[in-house]
Parts: C-alpha cells; structure tokens; sequence
C-alpha cells in the first residue's frame, strides 16, 4: 500500500471515530436534556398525581376545611388548573391561564404547618406514584418556590388574629 492510500486509511478511520465520539456526546446530551415533564411520564403522569394530591389534600381532616363550600366542578377547575401550573413548570406544552399563586391563596390564611401537612401529601403522592428521588427532589423544589406566596402570616380574611 502506498503511503498516501495508507494516510487516507487513517483518515478515514480519524473521521469515523470522531463521528462515532459525537454521536455518543449527543445522545447524553439529548438524555440529561430530557424535560422534567417528560421524565415524570408526560401529561398523563401528571393529571394522576395531581388527582391524588388534590384529592388527600381535599379530604385531610386539618385541611379539609379549604376546599368546604366548593362544588365538584368548582375542585375539579382547580385541580385541572394545578395540571396546567405542573405540566407548564416542568416543561410540558401547556399553558397555565390561573391566577397567580399570591392572588389566589391570599384570604385563605394557609399556615406553616398546614404547608407542611401538604408537602407530606405531595411526597406520599410521588412516592406511590413510583416517582424517582431525582424528579421528586425537582418537583418539591419547584414547589418550594410557592410557598412565600401561598403561607400566610395573619388570620384568614374575617377572624380576628389571635
Ligand atoms: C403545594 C403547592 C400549591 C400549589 C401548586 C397550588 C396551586 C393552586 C392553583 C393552580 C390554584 C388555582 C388558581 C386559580 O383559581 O386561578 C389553587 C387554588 C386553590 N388552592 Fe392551592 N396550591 C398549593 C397549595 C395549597 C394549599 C396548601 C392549600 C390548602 C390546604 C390550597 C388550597 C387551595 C384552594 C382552596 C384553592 C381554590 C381557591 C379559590 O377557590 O379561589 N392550595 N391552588
């Protein structure tokens, strides 16, 4: 073989290698860019957990009280419009058109230890939902994000603080 066919040869193979190389970045790439809506399993997943959460959340007898008053169709907005937040926050194609969370907890009077209480219901969720800990941890910190709009220091609207 003569020296140049030989370098050609190994060019070749220089080339192929590098291709191959690329190929493999790229699919890490694709792989650790997966959106978290995805990685929880699309819109489906999420309706499902959101269904669950809302409905312990609903039945919950500290919390219960916040959803007294409210007909079935009035839970079930909510519930599709906390769909809407979760699937828009997590990088799905949806588009939240609620309010925002300050505007409509404000009145509520949604304390600390009824955060807490809730947060405890989102991980039972998750958890029997077979969620992995790395999506959970991403759920709840977009979650935590909320809670500075969504607790309140005073008295709920028409009781006086004690
Ligand atoms: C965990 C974080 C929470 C998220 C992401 C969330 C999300 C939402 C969303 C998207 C809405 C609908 C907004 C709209 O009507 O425009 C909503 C309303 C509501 N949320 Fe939350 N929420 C959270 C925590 C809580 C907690 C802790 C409670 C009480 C236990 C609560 C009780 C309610 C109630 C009763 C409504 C209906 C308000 C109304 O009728 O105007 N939420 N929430």
């Amino acid at each position: 073989m003569k020296l140049y066919q030989l370098m050609n040869r190994i060019m070749f193979a220089l080339v192929l290698v590098g291709l191959a190389g690329t190929a493999l970045v790229a699919g890490d790439h694709h792989e650790s860019q997966q959106s978290l809506y995805k990685r929880l399993g699309g819109y489906d997943a999420i309706a499902a957990v959101v269904d669950e959460f809302v409905q312990r959340l609903a039945t919950d007898p500290q919390l219960g009280r916040f959803f007294q008053g409210h007909s079935v169709s009035s839970v079930k907005k909510i519930r599709q419009l906390v769909v809407d937040q979760l699937c828009e926050a997590t990088g799905g194609p949806c588009y939240y058109t609620g309010r925002d969370m300050k505007t409509a907890h404000a009145g509520m009077g949604i304390s600390e230890a009824d955060w807490d209480a809730s947060v405890k219901h989102l991980v039972a969720t998750l958890d029997k939902f077979k969620v992995s800990e790395k999506e959970k941890n991403e759920v709840l910190g977009a979650i935590s994000t909320m809670k500075d709009q969504i607790v309140e220091k005073s008295a709920p609207m028409g009781e006086k603080s004690k």
